[in-house]
């Protein structure tokens, strides 16, 4: 292996990295991938438990980090949040929206405090610290910003209509904000993982019987792991990827293909 080439490209030593929800599942992942790929990660989340689970596999790896603790679904917090992160340092080289709720039910079950929270944590939270992020890129001339949608933000799963809806517009949003931002060398893409274990899901898939049958309809034949995001995304963020922006990388092993189809083996049919 040519390591020179691979450092040249896929390294982020010294970048300065934010990611929400690092205190568990998939943003711990991206989180520790970050660090191992050289970036200093601030961890964002409300569980300070979790927070230092991640803290300390970090530093057990010789990486850089420190937590926050913040709640992203309020935006006086989150304000505070990018006030101080910029005082103590002088830049902000990557930002990853992770954090989110699920909340499951078809859209005329959904109950108003469910939509509520949902869009206060889902979208408005994360909206505004893209945003946030963005005009401090903007300023320096550079940076990269990853919101994690979903499967779900591409094709919607009905028992989870809201929170679907809500990743299809955080797809919108991700496009027109990259659209804004390409003229100040700021890239904005997103990362649409399929299922993957975390601490959100658990509690389903420890029913064998419904783990058996989601595996069986992923082609790849099993439920992802975190670790299967978290490296995606330290790559997108890195100079690999210099030259996309508006886009998504679906990661679901392969949920989103069409099954396949027995074809009817007639000439007529071509
Ligand atoms: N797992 C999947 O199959 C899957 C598939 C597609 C997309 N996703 C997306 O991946 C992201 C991570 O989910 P996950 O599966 O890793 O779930 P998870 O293990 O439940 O993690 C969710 C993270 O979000 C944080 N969070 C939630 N509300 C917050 C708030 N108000 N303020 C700050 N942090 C908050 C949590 O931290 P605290 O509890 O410390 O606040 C936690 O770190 C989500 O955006 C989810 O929609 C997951």
């Amino acid at each position: 292996m040519n390591t020179s080439y691979i450092e040249k490209y896929f390294s982020l030593d010294g970048r300065k990295a934010v990611v929400t929800g690092a205190s568990s599942g998939i943003g711990r992942a991206i989180a520790i991938a970050l660090a191992n790929f050289g970036a200093e990660a601030a961890l964002l989340g409300r569980s300070k438990e979790g927070l230092s689970i991640t803290h300390q596999e970090i530093i057990q790896s010789g990486g850089i980090c420190e937590d926050y603790i913040v709640d992203i679904s309020d935006t006086d917090a989150q304000k505070a949040f990018f006030q101080d992160y910029m005082k103590k340092h002088d830049r902000m080289d990557i930002f990853i929206a992770n954090a989110g709720i699920n909340r499951r039910a078809e859209l005329q079950d959904a109950s108003l405090e469910d939509i509520e929270a949902l869009l206060k944590t889902n979208y408005v939270g994360t909206l505004f610290g893209m945003i946030q992020a963005s005009n401090i890129m903007k300023e320096q001339r550079s940076g990269s910003i990853v919101v994690i949608t979903s499967i779900n933000g591409l094709s919607p799963l009905i028992n989870q209509a809201v929170y679907s809806s809500i990743k299809f517009g955080l797809e919108g949003a991700m496009r027109a904000l990259a659209g804004s931002m390409a003229q100040y060398g700021v890239r904005v893409n997103s990362c649409a993982p399929g299922c993957v274990h975390s601490a959100g899901n658990q509690h389903i898939f420890s029913i064998d019987e419904f783990r058996k049958s989601k595996e069986a309809s992923i082609p790849l034949g099993k439920i992802g792991n975190p670790e299967e995001i978290g490296n995606v995304v330290a790559s997108m963020v890195s100079d690999a990827y210099s030259f996309m922006t508006g886009s998504t990388i679906l990661v679901d092993g392969g949920e989103l293909l069409r099954p396949k189809q027995k074809q009817p083996q007639t000439d007529a049919i071509k």
